[in-house]
């Protein structure tokens, strides 16, 4: 039987060696992953919320899909930080990032499940799909920075860390923010769609994506990592899609929706 989890690791990968190169593996997967789904994105939209569809599997409960497909984002972490030696979080650098993805995914997946307002059921395979990459992510993004990831001992007061730190506050606030002007565009019991007003919706459509690309952009940026860039890609891929997705099905919907927003860079595009 195995000793500890650290046990569990060694048998799996041969050695330390062996879990870090396999973790480059994972993050280069991400990136080629990122890259298909960007093709297929030119095709179809992430079926979910207005585009859910019925061809995709049955209707899971908006609620339950949110929490239980993001909770391993929260949990796995959590037992990598707790479970097992997690030897680099000696240092302070690395707690501290390991601090801002706790940050994102404790809100995501204990709180925002619950404030869903009228939410369309995601299809099955959307929400397998979401949960499966939740255990991927946080395995890939926690047991790097908690186990291999080395950084000077100032990282914490160099321009890249300070300015990814920076990013990474305001994209996180843009998107909580921006996810709350969307829920209170509804009163208790409607589904249907309105203009979002307010905040950055003010030159944006897909405001809330915007402020989540901004904010793992500035966690890559901080964590220096190949890790840490495939998931800013992969979110990026997603995100835009589904901004620009967005934008045109407003202009399709109202006729009086507002000419100088853009999808989902202000002023630009
Ligand atoms: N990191 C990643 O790769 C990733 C991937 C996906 C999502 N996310 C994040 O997860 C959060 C939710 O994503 P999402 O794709 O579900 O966002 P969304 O399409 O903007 O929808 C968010 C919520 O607001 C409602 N809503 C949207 N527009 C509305 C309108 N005009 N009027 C009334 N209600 C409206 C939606 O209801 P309906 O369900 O009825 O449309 C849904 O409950 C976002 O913060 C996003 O950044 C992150």
């Amino acid at each position: 039987m195995f000793a500890t989890m650290e046990d569990v690791f060694t048998t799996l990968f041969g050695s330390e060696a062996g879990e870090l190169y396999v973790l480059q593996c994972m993050a280069y997967i991400m990136i080629f992953m990122a890259g298909t789904t960007f093709l297929t994105l030119l095709f179809e939209n992430v079926p979910y919320g207005r585009y859910a569809s019925s061809k995709y599997g049955f209707p899971v409960n908006v609620k339950f899909a949110w929490f239980v497909q993001e909770l391993p984002a929260f949990l796995v972490p959590v037992y990598l930080v707790l479970g097992t030696s997690a030897l680099k979080l000696s240092h302070m650098c690395n707690r501290f990032i390991v601090a801002m993805y706790f940050c994102h995914y404790a809100h995501r997946s204990l709180i925002y499940p619950f404030l869903i307002r009228g939410g369309k059921p995601p299809p099955f395979v959307s929400f397998a799909l979401a949960f499966i990459f939740c255990i991927y992510n946080g395995y890939l993004q926690i047991r790097y920075l908690s186990h291999f990831a080395e950084y000077p001992a100032d990282w914490t007061t160099h321009p890249c860390f300070i300015a990814g730190f920076m990013l990474w506050l305001v994209g996180f606030l843009v998107n909580v923010y921006s996810d709350h002007i969307l829920r209170n565009l509804r009163k208790p019991g409607e589904t249907g769609y309105k203009i979002p007003v307010g905040g950055m919706f003010e030159y944006v459509s897909g405001a809330n994506f915007l402020g989540e690309i901004v904010e793992w952009s500035g966690f890559a940026l901080a964590a220096h990592s190949i890790h840490s860039a495939a998931f800013a890609i992969f979110t990026f891929v997603v995100l835009s899609s589904r901004a620009v997705a967005h934008h045109r099905w407003y202009l399709e919907k109202f006729e009086d929706y507002p000419k100088s927003r853009k999808a989902l860079i202000p002023f630009v595009y």
